[in-house]
């Protein structure tokens, strides 16, 4: 097939992207540990795991509850802080043509605002960092509640954001948990470049097998998998009502009638999550996938599905 005849390309307010199948968030790693089985260059974009302003260990074990359809995680967050990240990863980026869009989270407005400087510094020294994705789903520890829960504080970040950024090309990106419409209102007037939906859904589980000493018997987490591709979609298709930035779709994505749903739902991109966690290469074989159903169905260029829903 001539990929010249089939255009994948999708726009992201700025920011092109060869094709709209990128990893979520914290289910690739830094990518750097995937590249081996996954070639950057051919995803949309790079979404590394959720930095923090400093280095978390994570929670402790169990972290992870097999559900049906799906997989409860509590990793907590874990990661190497800002600053090993700039320095340790950030480079690695740079052999590839693909868009880095790093995932910041925070536990106050303050954080959110010293991490978007540090990558806007990181971006103006020429470091491979093209967007921001802001997962608003941490609890805000001054305010007791999500990020994402409270439309006010959400618009005061994404401005914040913005105007961090406005000497930059940095893209903000503002990803929320499931039915924040208010907030995702919110993150648009303040000038979101586009939103990012879903985030996992809190949930329990209690373990059946035998614990190791010492560990909880229940875990405390957020759901995520194919059981929450329903919720997904009715977040992607809703919010494509109220908002005009393009909206990137995620929850459930396990193949490639999953990715034309959402796109048809209204979403502008895709990402791939717990998935990911099964078959390394199941967003190349998404890629292929929606090359095959645009040639099967005679559709030149992708974003004729955007939004196409009777
Ligand atoms: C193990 C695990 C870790 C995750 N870590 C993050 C994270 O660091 N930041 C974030 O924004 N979302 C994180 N998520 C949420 C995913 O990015 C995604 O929004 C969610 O899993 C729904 O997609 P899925 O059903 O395809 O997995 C994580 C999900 C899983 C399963």
């Amino acid at each position: 097939m001539n990929n010249l005849e089939y255009n994948l390309e999708v726009n992201i307010a700025a920011l092109k992207l060869k094709n709209p199948v990128m990893p979520a968030s914290g289910t690739f790693g830094y990518g750097e540990e995937c590249s081996n089985f996954v070639d950057l260059n051919k995803i949309g974009a790079i979404v590394p795991k959720s930095i923090t302003l400093k280095e978390r260990e994570g929670n402790p074990q169990p972290r992870i509850y097999e559900a049906i359809g799906g997989i409860i995680n509590s990793i907590g967050l874990e990661n190497i802080g800002v600053d090993r990240f700039i320095s340790e990863k950030l480079p690695f980026y740079n052999q590839f043509a693909t868009p880095v869009i790093v995932s910041i989270a925070g536990e106050t407005l303050e954080e959110y605002i010293r991490l978007t400087e540090r990558l806007n510094e990181a971006n103006k020294e020429g470091l491979p960092v093209h967007g921001i994705e802001a997962n608003l789903s941490c609890p805000n520890v001054k305010k007791g509640k999500r990020f994402s829960e409270d439309p006010k504080g959400t618009y005061e970040l994404i401005k914040a954001l913005k105007s961090i950024t406005k000497t930059t090309d940095l893209s903000i990106w503002a990803k929320f948990s499931p039915y924040s419409f208010d907030s995702v209102k919110a993150a648009c007037d303040a000038g979101a470049d586009a939103v990012v939906l879903i985030n996992t859904l809190p949930a329990f589980g209690i373990y059946k097998r035998k614990i190791k000493p010492g560990e909880r018997e229940y875990i405390i987490g957020g759901l995520s998998g194919p059981c929450i591709k329903p919720i997904g979609l009715y977040n992607v298709r809703e919010a494509s009502e109220i908002v005009d930035v393009p909206i990137i779709g995620v929850g459930g994505i396990t193949n490639t009638d999953d990715a034309i749903e959402y796109l048809r739902c209204g979403a502008s991109a895709i990402q791939v999550g717990t998935a990911n966690f099964i078959n390394f290469g199941v967003m190349l074989s998404i890629i292929k996938g929606l090359k095959n159903y645009m040639k099967e169905h005679k559709i030149k260029d992708i974003n004729d599905l955007i939004g196409k829903l009777v």
